[in-house]
């Protein structure tokens, strides 16, 4: 069975409530519930954190062993080089997503560490960026 791990980065534990124009009103958990009816094949396992250095951790610790990562590292994907540094570090591909645009928006957010560093970018399809991740590794 093909194990996937989801992290999620800074102020993503508040999807539903955070600025729904753009993140839309479903929360992470019950999206992954869903998920998890989509995908029985696969071990899909989740983590969130709101501190850079527990992303870090979390990409060391299962980065050798899962078969992919998905990875929103929220804002820190626009600053971040030591989480750029642990995902050339781990040997589980990891792709980047994004829930909204991020090239339609503020130009601080065009640019990211972390693109040239993962195996591939989703962005922009709301929360099914992450399907569309899953996908892609199946
Ligand atoms: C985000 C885009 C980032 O610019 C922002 O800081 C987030 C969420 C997205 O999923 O659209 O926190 O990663």
């Amino acid at each position: 069975m093909k194990r996937i791990q989801i992290i999620n980065g800074p102020n993503l534990n508040l999807l539903g409530k955070r600025e729904p124009s753009v993140y839309g009103n479903q929360t992470f958990e019950s999206y992954l519930e869903e998920l998890k009816v989509k995908f029985p094949e696969l071990t899909l396992t989740y983590f969130q954190s709101n501190v850079e250095g527990e992303l870090v951790n979390k990409l060391q610790e299962v980065g050798f062993d899962v078969d992919g990562i998905i990875l929103n590292a929220g804002a820190y994907t626009h600053t971040s080089i030591a989480i750029a540094d642990a995902i050339r570090s781990i040997t589980s591909p990891v792709i980047e997503v994004h829930i909204s645009n991020v090239y339609q928006r503020e130009s601080f957010r065009h640019h990211s560490y972390l693109s040239g560093v993962c195996k591939g970018c989703i962005v922009g399809f709301g929360l099914d960026s992450y399907r569309l991740a899953i996908e892609s590794f199946i």
